[in-house]
């Protein structure tokens, strides 16, 4: 019998979650709460908040959801996986205690230290004069301080001096900037950052192909931070030991944690590692599928999305999951002014010409006209033989999308030329 599925969120990930699930032999009909305009070509949108529990759980009582698959961070901190779960509906998605892993710090930090997992020696302060006195005691800059809880991307500055250092421990622990919380204070490593995800459900862990993002807004990682402006994989600077590597020494042995501590995994766990010099480590963990990480990875896996994605939800052991070995490059067009204030409603022609994929990621559709809907408005993918193929190939291709207020970087996969 075909499957109904409900997909929660609204972005690029959740536009390559319902693509992937769209391609399945199982699946019947597709519903996403709350979607965007990409996403309702593929499956009926609902206008439920990704957190409002309650109503996501009516809904998908009464059209006999067969599968939940969460998106966003704040959707599974809100408990929707917990009340799925105690509802007897398979969901993809980590309950609210095991999000934790992304959600503090600190707990991440201390799971590391605990389990031996590689990463930056730290220490965590609730009092400013405390912290200030560590910090003058390292007297080491650049210095890390990490808020302890979500704070939008904006809690972690890397200070380059006391001064700097001392302005943003009293933001955060006096001003309480983001809310009442402890601040980690870590030794500042080096070297290039990349992305590793994983499907985990308990002790079971898939790998996903490695990628990397590009946080800054502008050419030569340059400008302000953004939620990622494009990304690409495979990636060159990382050997296939050294993966094999941090799946055992890092993945594997956090996913063994969290079962230990009684919060086990139930969906992706990623990791945000950095190859040093010392070789590699955690530079944070998260509890879901990255952005926009996912949206080159994922349209890569050639085991059934359904099988996956439902096996991680019950715990069903697969035999393994198999991806296309294709080089991808996804390139996002933002809003002009984002990462700060822009304005929504420009009009976008063109994105059916283009050779490849394009997920969308904020937009929606008034009058049948396809408008911008957010600061990251869509993400352009094509394929090539190697990074440097795909990367002509998504920069000829994007030249076919028209829109008087967007932008896009011209150098996504700089690091593997
Ligand atoms: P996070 O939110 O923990 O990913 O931190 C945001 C960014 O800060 C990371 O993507 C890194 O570029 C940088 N960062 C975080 N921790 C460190 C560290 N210990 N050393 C150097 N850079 C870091
Ligand atoms: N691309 C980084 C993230 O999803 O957090």
């Amino acid at each position: 019998m075909k499957k109904n599925v409900l997909v929660i969120g609204s972005g690029g990930r959740e536009h390559a979650i319902v693509y992937q699930l769209n391609r399945s032999k199982y699946v019947e009909h597709i519903y996403c709460a709350p979607g965007n305009a990409g996403i309702a070509q593929l499956a009926e949108c609902e206008d439920i908040a990704d957190t409002d529990v309650e109503q996501l759980l009516t809904f998908a009582e009464t059209h006999k959801i067969d599968l939940c698959v969460i998106g966003p961070e704040a959707a599974l901190a809100a408990g929707v996986a917990d009340a799925f779960r105690e509802a007897g509906i398979p969901v993809f998605g980590h309950s609210k205690a095991a999000t934790q892993i992304e959600a503090s710090k600190e707990f991440a930090k201390e799971i590391m230290a605990k389990y031996n997992i590689p990463t930056a020696a730290y220490r965590s302060f609730a009092d400013y004069d405390e912290a200030m006195q560590y910090v003058r005691s390292r007297n080491s800059y650049p210095a890390v301080l990490k808020y302890d809880g979500l704070a939008a991307g904006k809690g972690v500055v890397i200070a380059k001096d006391e001064q700097e250092a001392s302005d943003t421990l009293r933001d955060m622990l006096v001003g309480e900037a983001f809310g009442k919380g402890k601040v980690v204070i870590e030794d500042f490593l080096q070297g290039p950052e990349f992305s590793f995800m994983a499907f985990v459900h308990h002790n079971q862990v898939y790998p996903m192909p490695l990628s990397q993002d590009h946080k800054r807004a502008y050419d030569g990682d340059e400008g302000p931070n953004t939620g990622g402006m494009g990304a690409y994989t495979p990636l060159p600077f990382i050997s296939a030991e050294e993966e094999q590597w941090a799946l055992e020494h890092i993945l594997k042995p956090v996913a063994e944690a969290m079962v230990k501590e009684g919060k086990p995994l139930t969906g992706v766990l990623y990791g945000g590692l950095m190859k040093t010099a010392d070789g590699i480590k955690v530079i944070e963990f998260n509890a879901r599928f990255g952005d926009p990480e996912t949206e080159v990875v994922l349209p890569l896996m050639e085991t059934d999305a359904y099988t996956v994605f439902h096996a991680i939800a019950t715990g069903e052991t697969l035999e393994a999951v198999h991806w296309r070995k294709q080089a991808t490059v996804g390139v996002v067009m933002a809003s002009c002014g984002y990462p700060g204030a822009y304005a929504k409603g420009a009009e976008i022609t063109g994105v059916e010409d283009f050779d490849g994929l394009v997920l969308h990621m904020g937009t929606k559709r008034k009058e049948g006209k396809l408008l911008t809907n957010g600061g990251r408005v869509l993400m352009c993918i094509a394929h090539g033989e190697d990074i440097k193929q795909a990367q002509r190939n998504v920069y000829d291709e994007i030249k076919k999308i028209n829109c008087t207020n967007l932008f896009y970087r011209k150098d996504i996969a700089h690091w593997a030329l």
